[in-house]
């Protein structure tokens, strides 16, 4: 889930012992492109002028080196052309949810710029750079989950997905997200899962995948019927709904996980008073399970969405580090955005950012770890490839270009 969350304190145990282990595999890391369709020196100039004189610039000049020569900011900061509204799944019309899917399959024959293993495509690049122990680089799952750069990494993440669907594979339409809020009493059956060859994401499937661990069935009908996924290894798109009903600790069909996303709780959180407790709120960070708006959708399966925790009996990385695998994550995480975005447009919120840059006080609270450090707004945002390393500041407005949409 890499976009997900983490499951228990011993969970955070092996991620931090697989970080050390990839960091050791390094070595042999290919050189990153740079991307053609973002306009790198733009977001550079804007990035500059966001921040103030000194270190900050210094830091993000360092980051940006990687990909462009240094270069003055532009005299003219560019302008959005024009504000794209996004939409919920159910209202985009067949024509616009053929082509969405269309253009995510698209992105299965792409190249990834160097970011993943050369063998992989660029739909894989962004499960890589979500992804813990990776072939290619080293990306640390602990840098945007848990922490205050959640909400952030994951609105410029998508942003960044959106603009690969449009220039690398023709994707004009507007992006959707999945307001699962309306299906919260059951999600399984929300008309997002529509075994619809043209239009759905489809079911669980029903071919048993054991190389996969607990990956549950391969994905056999909808649109997405025996879709391929690279990593960690080359498999069949798995899931697996009845984890939803097994994970729940009231042991009825997901009645606690739906109730963690209903309307009146998604309500209770956009009242959140400052950045800090939204995210917590948002990741469920305060609630036993981590049951979240957030997280309770991973948790409802068990297949690339939620994992996969192992490959062949081998333990890879925490579940949910590979949930790029999943399509349906991309509407699950603008549905987030768009929870964000809703609280930001409560007076004095857009540009508030503030709480912790490291979770490891969640991980493992105890008086002899050094006290968590502060997030700011110029913090930077770490892409691992995927276009040029940000301040969280570039990403809490939405309708600022570059992102230039709006819910
Ligand atoms: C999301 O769904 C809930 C529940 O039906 C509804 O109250 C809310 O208005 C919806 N929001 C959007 C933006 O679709
Ligand atoms: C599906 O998940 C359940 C737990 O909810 C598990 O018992 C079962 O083995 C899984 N099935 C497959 C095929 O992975
Ligand atoms: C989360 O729990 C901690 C410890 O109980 C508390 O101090 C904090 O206010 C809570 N935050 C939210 C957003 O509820
Ligand atoms: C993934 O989650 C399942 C269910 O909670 C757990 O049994 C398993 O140990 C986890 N896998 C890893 C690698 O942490
Ligand atoms: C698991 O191992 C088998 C036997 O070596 C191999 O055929 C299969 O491709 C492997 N699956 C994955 C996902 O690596």
């Amino acid at each position: 889930m890499s976009c997900v969350r983490l499951t228990s304190v011993l969970l955070f145990v092996a991620l931090s012992s697989l970080s050390a282990t990839a960091t050791q595999a390094n070595s042999l890391s290919r050189r990153v492109e740079t991307i053609p369709w973002l306009d790198y020196a733009g977001i550079e100039s804007v990035a500059r002028d966001s921040l103030p004189k000194g270190i900050d610039r210094r830091a993000l000049a360092d980051s940006a080196a990687g990909y462009i020569a240094a270069r003055e900011s532009s005299s003219s900061t560019p302008k959005c052309k024009k504000i794209e509204k996004r939409k919920e799944w159910r209202q985009l019309t067949r024509g616009e949810k053929k082509d969405y899917i269309r253009a995510i399959k698209c992105l299965q024959t792409k190249g990834n710029y160097g970011i993943s293993a050369p063998t992989d495509t660029l739909f894989d690049a962004f499960t890589q750079a979500c992804a813990l122990a990776d072939k290619v680089h080293t990306t640390n799952f602990l840098d945007f989950h848990v922490n205050s750069a959640f909400l952030p990494w994951h609105r410029w993440f998508g942003w960044i997905h959106s603009q690969a669907m449009r220039h690398e594979c023709g994707y004009l339409g507007t992006i959707p997200f999945w307001n699962y809020s309306m299906d919260y009493k059951n999600p399984t059956g929300s008309p997002i899962f529509s075994k619809d060859p043209e239009i759905g994401f489809g079911t669980h499937g029903t071919i048993i995948r054991n190389e996969i661990g607990q990956g549950g069935y391969q994905v056999d009908n909808g649109a997405f019927a025996n879709f391929k996924v690279n990593i960690p290894a080359p498999h069949y798109l798995t899931r697996n709904f009845s984890f939803w009903k097994d994970s729940d600790p009231d042991g009825v069909w997901g009645y606690q996980l739906g109730e963690s996303y209903s309307p009146q709780k998604v309500d209770w959180v956009l009242t959140s008073p400052t950045f800090w407790d939204l995210e917590v709120n948002v990741e469920g960070l305060n609630v036993t399970g981590y049951f979240g708006i957030h997280n309770s959708l991973h948790y409802m399966n068990m297949g690339d969405w939620n994992g996969p925790g192992w490959v062949n009996n081998t333990i890879w990385a925490s579940n949910g580090t590979a949930a790029p695998n999943d399509p349906v994550f991309w509407p699950h995480h603008q549905n987030v955005d768009r929870v964000f975005w809703t609280w930001q447009q409560r007076p004095g919120k857009q540009w508030e950012y503030n709480g912790y840059k490291s979770s490891d006080f969640i991980r493992t609270p105890s008086p002899d770890l050094p006290p968590p450090e502060p997030a700011h707004p110029t913090d930077t945002l770490p892409f691992y490839g995927l276009g040029p390393d940000i301040p969280v500041k570039l990403a809490l407005k939405t309708e600022n270009w570059p992102m230039c949409y709006t819910y």
